[in-house]
């Protein structure tokens, strides 16, 4: 112990390899040995061998305010926690005695080909993890045939984003409630000029964003420019402005599941926004049980997403079996990017490896086949 400390008062060189000792705020312990790393540069990716590896990475490597400006979530995080926690509630049925040479892993969403039931979600300013942005998650996106929906807070233009996916590769695009109207036509009309086939519309953050203190103890929040007047008759005029499909995201209740079913819509995104706006709000889990309850014509209705905490692909396998047809990945793939391209095709990898795995071991040969039947929700009590 103390030639060790000696060896670094003398050594002042040897200080920022000694000094990595990263706080893994109570994630999953697989054995990720940082002590090699040095702060700041980028590991290897290599060493990368889960989701939570890669946020460690992007705290490792990230400005404290870039890493905060991802990491954060509102008041005390209980939300947030629960996300990440909630799946460890939830057990999996495993069959045997099935056929499971074969694994089917392709969907649609809103009628679309895709490859795997996991979406890359909105989030803004992928450019705090690598100059190339948004483009590198579009391309990435594109290679494995994923759906990516890009958020319109991106550090790209529309244009560009939809300039850096694969010829013909579908995007979805996310859009927010201005208070400005003219904006919200100029953006709807530059997104289908540009290729989208659908909008994600936003709908939790109700004028205001969720008081983020690990945020703003480096950047003050400030006013977000979205509509808080935005109510039913505001919805019915949005519907106007476009023929785009319209996804509500952020439904947290079974009742505005039941509204957005009325109205028409032809899918809604279950969604807390990763615990970034209404602290308390529950997770996708008993969000998606809940529907199931209390209106289950939804599931029939309507295509059905949902988020929140998804690190693993069983975690995306028991949302599939709770109702969601696409699940959708928020702070991972923009932890990714630190390593550009190559780290968020790292993650599609790694993600629909572990996805598949647990099909098979599961008795599950085709995603579309997951149903209640696959979990057992009994220690979850609301
Ligand atoms: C850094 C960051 C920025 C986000 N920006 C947006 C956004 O611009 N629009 C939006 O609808 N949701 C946004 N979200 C919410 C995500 O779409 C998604 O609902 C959430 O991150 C899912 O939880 P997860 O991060 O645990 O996967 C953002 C989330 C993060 C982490
Ligand atoms: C989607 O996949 C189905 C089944 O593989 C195929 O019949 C259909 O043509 C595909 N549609 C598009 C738009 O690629
Ligand atoms: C509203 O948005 C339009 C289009 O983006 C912009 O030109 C205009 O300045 C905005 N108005 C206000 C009051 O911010
Ligand atoms: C939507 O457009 C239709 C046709 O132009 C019009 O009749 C209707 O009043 C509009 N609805 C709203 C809420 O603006
Ligand atoms: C940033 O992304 C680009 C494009 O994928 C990649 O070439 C580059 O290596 C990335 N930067 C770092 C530091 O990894
Ligand atoms: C779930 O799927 C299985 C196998 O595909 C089927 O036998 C079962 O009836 C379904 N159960 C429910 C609850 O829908």
């Amino acid at each position: 112990m103390l030639s060790f400390f000696v060896l670094s008062l003398l050594c002042p060189l040897l200080q920022p390899v000694l000094a990595v000792t990263i706080d893994m705020e109570g994630l999953p312990d697989t054995g990720l040995d940082t002590s090699s790393w040095t702060t700041g540069v980028l590991p290897p990716l290599e060493d990368i061998w889960d989701l939570n590896d890669m946020q460690i990475a992007a705290k490792n490597v990230l400005s404290g305010k870039f890493y905060a400006s991802y990491r954060t979530a509102a008041l005390n995080e209980y939300t947030y926690q629960a996300n990440l926690n909630i799946y460890s509630k939830v057990r999996l049925n495993g069959f045997g005695f099935r056929d499971v040479s074969n694994l089917q892993t392709s969907t649609t969403i809103l009628g679309h080909n895709f490859s795997y039931p996991f979406f890359i979600a909105p989030a803004a300013e992928a450019g705090h993890a690598n100059k190339s942005a948004e483009a590198s998650l579009a391309s990435a996106a594109g290679k494995a045939g994923i759906l990516y929906v890009p958020s319109i807070s991106s550090t790209l233009s529309i244009e560009k984003i939809a300039k850096a996916g694969l010829k013909d590769q579908v995007m979805f695009h996310q859009e927010y409630i201005w208070s400005n109207t003219t904006q919200v036509i100029d953006e709807l009309d530059r997104i289908k000029a540009a290729g989208f086939k659908a909008i994600f519309l936003t709908v939790d953050n109700t004028g205001i964003n969720g008081i983020r203190t690990r945020s703003m103890r480096y950047t003050a929040g400030s006013d977000t420019g979205h509509a808080a007047n935005f109510d039913l008759n505001s919805l019915a005029a949005f519907r106007n402005l476009t023929d785009l499909p319209i996804v509500p995201k952020g439904i947290k209740t079974w009742q505005d599941a039941l509204t957005c079913l009325h109205l028409g819509f032809p899918a809604i995104y279950v969604s807390n926004h990763g615990g970034r706006v209404l602290d308390g709000a529950p997770t996708s889990v008993e969000i998606l049980m809940d529907i199931r309850k209390n209106v289950p014509e939804v599931f029939d209705g309507m295509e059905v997403y949902a988020d929140g905490g998804v690190r693993r692909g069983t975690d995306a396998l028991i949302l599939l079996a709770l109702g969601a047809r696409a699940v959708g990945l928020g702070r991972p793939p923009m932890f990714a990017n630190i390593w550009g391209e190559a780290g968020v095709s790292r993650l599609i990898d790694l993600f629909s490896q572990e996805m598949k795995t647990s099909m098979q071991l599961m008795g599950v040969s085709n995603v579309n086949q997951l149903n209640t039947s696959y979990v057992n929700t009994n220690a979850i009590v609301f």
